[in-house]
């Protein structure tokens, strides 16, 4: 049987949303410079969108975690694939990630990059799954709350496919 798609956030509330957000950004950090670090690969789509808002001084940067053992529980294990290039010490470092459910990731990526003692460190994150959160992460943007089903599309993917769908969707198997 074909997966069906059902579109459960469109393109245009997508952008609208990011436009908030960037104004909520650059209110917050009034003009200081940034580091972004992306979380890939869902991230890429939503960080070029969001960062073209942005009016402070922006470096980007990349990382690549993967998690393996029990993926769908906190007892699972993460490690990073792809580490940061450019030094965060002093700096402050915006993460930005694309969706978050269990919270693994993304506490184990604060953990690491707080290691290097950034002047500040925060999370905006398009899509939040707090039904889904095992650990306690806090995240100090976020784009929409979403159901706990499997969402593709704007970046997001199933096994590699449907990133480039301009809604984000979800995927009934
Ligand atoms: P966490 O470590 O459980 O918070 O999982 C976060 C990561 O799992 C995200 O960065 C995504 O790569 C992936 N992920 C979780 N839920 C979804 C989803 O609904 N669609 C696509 N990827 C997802
Ligand atoms: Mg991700």
């Amino acid at each position: 049987m074909q997966p069906v798609l059902k579109p459960i956030i469109t393109h245009d509330q997508i952008q609208s949303r990011i436009r908030e957000l960037a104004a909520d950004i650059n209110r917050d950090y009034a003009g200081q410079p940034l580091i972004i670090v992306g979380v890939l690969k869902g991230v890429f789509i939503f960080l070029a969108d969001l960062i073209r808002l942005l009016e402070m001084p922006v470096r980007v940067d990349f990382v690549r975690l993967r998690s393996y053992g029990a993926s769908d529980t906190s007892s699972g294990k993460v490690e990073i694939t792809k580490d940061l290039e450019i030094p965060i010490s002093g700096e402050h470092v915006l993460i930005i990630e694309d969706i978050i459910d269990s919270g693994l990731t993304l506490r184990y990526l604060l953990n690491h990059l707080q290691q290097q003692q950034p002047k500040s460190l925060k999370i905006c994150c398009l899509t939040d799954k707090p039904e889904r959160r095992t650990l306690d992460v806090p995240i100090d943007y976020v784009g929409f709350h979403v159901p706990k089903g499997f969402l593709v599309g704007y970046g997001l993917d199933y096994a590699e496919n449907y990133r480039q769908l301009p809604d984000i969707c979800e995927l009934e198997l």
